[in-house]
Parts: C-alpha cells; sequence; structure tokens
C-alpha cells in the first residue's frame, strides 16, 4: 500500500478483534511516529504502549466512562437516550490487544515565559503531526487506530494508571489492533452542517460525525477564495 492509500484509507476505528498483534509491529508505528517535526527539533512526546491486559481493561473502562460523561454529557450535551445508543459503539474498545497513550513532555524551555502558551501549541502541532504518522503507519500493516483526546478531561486516574511522573501532560489515546467492521466509504459532507451544528441536538451530531467536507470548499489557491 503507498502513502497516500493509506492516508486515505485511515478511519477512526472503534470495534477491534481480540486478535494478537506482534510487539515488532507496535514497535514499527512508534518508530514511525518519532519521525514527525518538531518545534527547534523538542520531540516533546513519550509513548507508553499499553498491553497487559488488566491495564487496557481499567485503561479502557476509564474512557469509557469519560466518554460518556465528559464528552457527551458535558462537552455535547447529548440527548441521554442517544448517549446510550452511541456508548454500544464503544463495547468493543477492549478487545484492542494494544494502547498507546501520548503524553507531552516539555525537553527543553524554547523561549520567555510569556510565551510558553504560544510553544505549547506548537508542541501539540507537532504530537498531532506524531499520532497522524503513528495512524497512518497503522494502516499501512493493516492495524485500525482511533485518536482518543478524552483523556485530556480527566487525565489523573491513567496517570496514576500508569505511573506517569509529574511534568508529563496526556494529551492522547488510541487503541491499536485488527479492527472488526466493514470500513464505510465517507459521503461529501455539506459545508452547512457545521454551520448548523448546536449541541444538544443529536442530528446535528450525527450529521457533523458523518463524511468529509469537498477538499475543494477548503483548499485555495494564491488567493484565499481562489480555485
Ligand atoms: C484531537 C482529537 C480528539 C478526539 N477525541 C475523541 C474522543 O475523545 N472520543 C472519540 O470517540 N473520538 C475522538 N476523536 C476522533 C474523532 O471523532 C474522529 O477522528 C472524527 O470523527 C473523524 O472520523 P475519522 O477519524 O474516522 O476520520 C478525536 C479526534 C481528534 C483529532
Amino acid at each position: 500500500m503507498d502513502t497516500i492509500q493509506a492516508i486515505q484509507k485511515r478511519q477512526g476505528v472503534l470495534a477491534y478483534r481480540p486478535d494478537p498483534v506482534p510487539r515488532e509491529l507496535v514497535e514499527i508505528v512508534l518508530r514511525a511516529a518519532c519521525a514527525a517535526p518538531s518545534p527547534a527539533n523538542t520531540q516533546p512526546w513519550e509513548w507508553i504502549a499499553v498491553h497487559d491486559p488488566e491495564l487496557v481493561s481499567m485503561l479502557v473502562s476509564h474512557l469509557i466512562k469519560t466518554q460518556e460523561k465528559g464528552v457527551f454529557r458535558t462537552m455535547l450535551d447529548t440527548p441521554p437516550e442517544f448517549t446510550g445508543d452511541l456508548m454500544k459503539l464503544y463495547r468493543d474498545l477492549e478487545k484492542a490487544p494494544w494502547w498507546i497513550v501520548l503524553c507531552r513532555h516539555r525537553r527543553a524551555q524554547l523561549g520567555p515565559p510569556e510565551l510558553n502558551s504560544l510553544i505549547r501549541d506548537w508542541e501539540l502541532c507537532s504530537l498531532g503531526a506524531a499520532m497522524g504518522i503513528l495512524m497512518t503507519a497503522a494502516v499501512s500493516l493493516g492495524l485500525g487506530s482511533r485518536w482518543f483526546g478524552n483523556p485530556m478531561l480527566d487525565p489523573s486516574p491513567i496517570e496514576d494508571l500508569l505511573g506517569i511522573p509529574e511534568g508529563l501532560e496526556i494529551i492522547a489515546a488510541s487503541p491499536l489492533g485488527y479492527h472488526d467492521q466493514p470500513q464505510k466509504k465517507r459521503p461529501k459532507q455539506d459545508p452547512d452542517v457545521h454551520h448548523k451544528f448546536s449541541r444538544g441536538d443529536k442530528y446535528a451530531l450525527a450529521s457533523l460525525l458523518q463524511g468529509r467536507l469537498p477538499w475543494e470548499e477548503v483548499t485555495h489557491f494564491n488567493y484565499y477564495g481562489q480555485s
């Protein structure tokens, strides 16, 4: 599979088969992720690859709780009956044999303290690039993944569970495993879906979660608005 195919094939996978994934494959995707660009080459990442079934189970049960309370109820104000339906999609997450937890590690004080927030933004961009590479590398090896940002809403239980030292900030977690769901082709998305989105509206959320904006809508040549 070439790189462009792997990028376009990637989708966030929620349902996994329990089939084992050899550690060598996990090392390949982690090495690939560490090739990401970073501000002044600070490489602000630390990865924890969780494989112990007990740890995976505790990590997943915390993520599921945070997804329901933190993301659906608090952030998106999803109606309870719709939240119940959505949460059913998350029930096979524990089957993924590996979970990758990404932490931000500030390795150098690049600028004066008043620029800390900007530098953190730069570091987050870099961590996003690293996760993107990890997920693409996973596809190229036949593996599925899904970015979970919800650990940032309630990181302490994961820090305690995995012994993450002070000074490291949990940014994301992703399962890694063989997917157990047929991949659907992405429909084109109407840009109006974004303008009309409002918290608590299950139809608006369902539309937002589907498809991709036509690339021409978000791409400009020479001048903004020019194709
Ligand atoms: C920063 C970030 C945070 C995310 N957090 C969550 C999350 O907490 N729970 C979840 O189910 N999906 C999460 N996602 C996955 C997105 O919902 C998903 O990528 C998006 O719906 C597009 O679908 P796709 O990954 O299949 O292209 C997150 C993605 C990103 C980039």
